[in-house]
């Protein structure tokens, strides 16, 4: 064992509550980290060995944070990749990398490269302006429903808008977008893999996510998917492949739709993942502890559990902005199979994710009805 692995300084951008999940594994093992993220009162201001606020789509900022580190990591997507690659350029291990991190920001080149690499998903097609998707329109060739999405800067659905006719399309942003097929699926699946350096690679069982009608945020995730075991596999094979081609180093989360017996991917995101997170309680590595094991180039941990686990997200209640107060949430100490996990967020606003529980049980039913119960007497409000 070479005691010498972890004295590399691990640098992580972006310091929400995956940054902060992620940090609790690094210091169980006493790596040295810094955390870039805008908010001054980031969740993981005080865990971190150092912490840097400033603005991760700044190239300065985000290469002159970098070159502080040995090794680099992020937990959004949504940062100067071209910082990163200068980064690189001066033998910085960045992962994943760069070049894996440029296809998926980018949600015309994310699907292109599925298309290219044979990988099943909705047919799209990519406008630059609303102009031209007026034409086209106009020109007969779009057929509704379908689905707009910004090709950049989405996240949480924000970004994201099914247009049922050419009246919905007034109000989007005139920015560059793709237009796909709306698909109606049964289910919604994910599957989190994890690759290491040296090509090793992992996959978690096939989850299901299921969203709540009104926000259209995920509400709850059910690890296993009450799915078939041919489903099962088909969607892990699916997402070694992506990580394969993507040559992702690191956790990919693959997020797919389920219609027919036949999965299309959606889209997927080189980062732990809001559909992992039943892996801290249920799995012996969770999602976090194997983005470690795999940017440190480390064997991978298990990833099976037995039992049905259920991740119940604990969003902000609508109506309510500003100083967060939780209301009922000693009721999740009542109950033994229940994980709470609280994000540390200072405001609230509705929908915003504040933090979760996982619940495990033998039979997923109880797990179900425990998580339904909990999500109607846990309620995040302000004072
Ligand atoms: N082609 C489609 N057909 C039907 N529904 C879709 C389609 N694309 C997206 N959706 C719905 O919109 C949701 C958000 O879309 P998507 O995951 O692509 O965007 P996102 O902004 O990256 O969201 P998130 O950050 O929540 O993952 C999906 O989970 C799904 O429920
Ligand atoms: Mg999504």
């Amino acid at each position: 064992m070479n005691s010498k692995i972890f004295d590399k300084k691990l640098g992580i951008i972006g310091g929400g509550q995956l940054g902060k999940m992620l940090l609790s594994e690094c210091n169980k093992m006493n790596i040295y980290t810094s955390v870039l993220d805008p908010n001054k009162n980031s969740p993981c201001k005080n865990l971190s060995n150092k912490f840097y606020c400033g603005d991760f789509n700044d190239y300065d900022t985000v290469y002159s944070f970098g070159k502080d580190c040995d090794l680099i990591t992020f937990e959004i997507e949504h940062i100067n990749v071209d910082a990163l690659e200068s980064l690189e350029k001066i033998g910085k291990a960045i992962y994943p990398k760069s070049k894996t991190l440029r296809i998926i920001q980018d949600k015309n080149l994310q699907k292109s490269f599925f298309k290219k690499k044979n990988i099943p998903t909705s047919n799209f097609e990519y406008f630059k302006s609303l102009d031209e998707l007026k034409k086209s329109i106009e020109d007969n060739k779009v057929k509704f429903p379908c689905v707009w999405k910004k090709t950049k800067f989405g996240y949480d659905g924000f970004g994201v808008k099914i247009l049922n006719s050419f009246d919905d399309i007034n109000n989007l942003p005139n920015s560059e977008m793709i237009i796909e097929d709306y698909i109606p699926f049964e289910k919604e699946l994910s599957v989190i893999v994890a690759r290491n350096v040296k090509g090793d690679i992992k996959c978690y069982r096939t989850v299901e996510m299921e969203f709540n009608n009104i926000s259209n945020q995920v509400e709850y995730v059910i690890s296993p998917g009450k799915i078939s075991e041919e489903i099962d596999n088909e969607a892990q094979k699916l997402a070694i492949k992506l990580s394969e081609s993507l040559d992702c180093i690191g956790l990919l989360a693959v997020e797919m739709f389920m219609n027919k017996n036949k999965i299309l991917v959606n889209e997927v995101a080189p980062r732990p993942h809001n559909s992992g997170h039943f892996s801290i309680e249920a799995c012996e590595s969770s999602q976090f502890q194997q983005h470690i094991r795999a940017i440190f180039n480390l064997d991978l941990g298990e990833t099976k559990h037995s039992g049905s686990a259920i991740m119940l997200n604990l969003v902000g209640e609508k109506g309510f902005k500003g100083k967060v107060f939780y209301e009922n949430l000693d009721e999740v100490f009542k109950d033994k199979s229940a994980n709470l996990h609280i994000y540390g967020k200072e405001e609230t606003r509705p929908n915003r994710k504040m933090g979760h529980v996982t619940i495990i049980c033998d039979k997923f039913e109880e797990a179900y009805k425990k998580a339904k119960t909990l999500k109607d007497t846990i309620k995040i409000k302000t004072k």
